[in-house]
Parts: C-alpha cells; structure tokens; sequence
C-alpha cells in the first residue's frame, strides 16, 4: 500500500505576507512518524520563498503546472526544471482549471508529466468528470480516456501520482460520497494495475474536491484513497494542519 500524501494546491491565491501559512504548517507538522508526506503547491511566484520556509523539514513544496519544453521562447511560461531549481518537488498537471481555461488536452498533460520526470519532479496528473458527463453516466469512460490519455508513456510506477478530482466537487462545498469515490479510485486502481501488473497497487491515488477537516477522516478511509488534493481548506495552517492529523492517524492505523 503506498504511504499517505496530503498535497495543499494554492491556485491563483498567496503574497508573501502568506508565507507564514508555510511557516505555521512547518511548525505544525507531526515531526516524524507513520508513512505520511505534505506538500504545498503554491503559485510560481512563491515557490522559491515557500521552499526557503520548508527547507530541512518534512513540508515538501511543488508547482501548479510546468511547459513541457526545458527551456526556449515561450513567453510567460514556466518548465519543470525551473520549478525544480525554485526547490520544487512535485509538480501538479492537467488540473480541470487548467483543462477548461488552457484548453490542455490529455496529451498536453501527458506531454507535461514527461517534462515533470525529465526534471525529476513528480507529477501529479489530475482526472475528474464534470457534472454533465456524470448525469450522462459516462464517469466511467471519461476517466478511462484520462487515464490512457495522460499518463507518461514509459513512466515507471513509482514517479507520479494520480489525482481524482471530480470538478462537480471542486470548490463547491460538495465533496463527492464515499461510495462515488470509492467507485471510480477502484476503477483507476484495476486500470493501473492492468497497465503496470501488481506495480499498479503501489501507485498513489488522491481524491480532491471540497475536502475539508470535517471530510478527511471518512475519505481517507476509503479503500484505494492514498491522499488528497485539498485546493481551499488548503490556504489556512490549522485546516491543513488537521486534515493532515487525521492522514496521519490513518497512516498509524489508529
Ligand atoms: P477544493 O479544490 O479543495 O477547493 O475543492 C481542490 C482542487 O481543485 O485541487
């Protein structure tokens, strides 16, 4: 069973005078323990002061989207490799905003998760159904299409992650129901396991979507849930804070 990660995705939100959000997690955080890991993504523009926060404690930090080029004329963009030369580790790709306000396509994120491993970052490659999709009962299909679309070709097990965000979920205060994420983590987990062999079970599966401190406990516990990806209980130390307790305690077992 992979270990625990709870992963903070800032989006278009934090100043500097923020960056004691960064320092009150640092202090917060259980100092070692059971198989548990945090990671604030945070807008480019904070990640070399966040990391600089973070630096010798166990609070990772990572980008919110990477060019697929190293480096060339590309105005306004940002690589992999910058992001892991600010002190990134992760990388988030093919998050639904980006899908919907940047057109990117599974190829596009695929194409980003490839750039985020040639940086050695791991990417965490978003998939998730809009509410049509899921009134039209193709939750299933689309994230079948997502999966085979935009993951890295080549890429071993181990190097990313895998984020469920239904976008119907994201940022609206509704947060999907066990039995709905358990369904489709289960369906990614039986596609990944049919893609990688047993290698498939070890590879970490977040769900993401109006997760909250008063959520996480219950969807933590769902089978094939190995973390979240927490946009707005994100911005606040004490919520992350808390939903990390309670990864923690699920990561002990207790
Ligand atoms: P939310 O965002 O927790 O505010 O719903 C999650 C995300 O978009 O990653």
């Amino acid at each position: 069973m992979p270990g625990t990660l709870i992963a903070g995705n800032w989006k278009m939100h934090g100043f500097a005078a923020d960056l004691h959000q960064i320092r009150d997690i640092v202090a917060g955080l259980p100092a070692s323990g059971p198989r548990f890991e945090a990671l604030i993504c945070v807008p480019a523009t904070l990640v070399s002061r966040a990391s600089a926060a973070a630096f010798g404690s166990r609070l990772l930090i990572g980008g919110e989207t990477c060019h697929p080029q190293p480096t060339g004329a590309h105005t306004g963009e940002i690589s992999a490799e910058m992001l892991k030369d600010a002190g990134a580790s992760h990388v988030i790709v093919g998050h639904s905003e980006r899908r919907r306000d940047h057109g990117e396509r599974d190829a596009d994120v695929a194409a980003q998760a490839v750039a985020a491993l040639r940086a050695s970052l791991v990417p965490i490659i978003c998939v998730g159904e809009t509410l049509a999709e899921r009134d039209a009962g193709a939750t299933l299909d689309v994230i079948s299409r997502q999966i085979h679309g935009s993951l890295p070709a080549g890429a071993g097990p181990g190097a990313f992650v895998i984020a469920y965000e239904p976008v119907w979920a994201i940022g609206t205060g509704r947060v999907a129901s066990v039995e709905q994420i358990g369904e489709v983590h289960q369906f990614i987990r039986n596609l990944l396991l049919e893609r990688f062999g047993p290698a498939g079970s070890t590879i970490r599966q977040l769900y993401g979507g109006s997760m909250s401190p008063a959520n996480a406990a219950g969807i933590l516990q769902v089978p094939n849930v190995n973390g979240g990806l927490i946009g707005g209980a994100s911005l606040k130390a004490a919520d992350f804070l808390s939903i990390c307790y309670s990864a923690s305690k699920e990561a002990a077992g207790t």
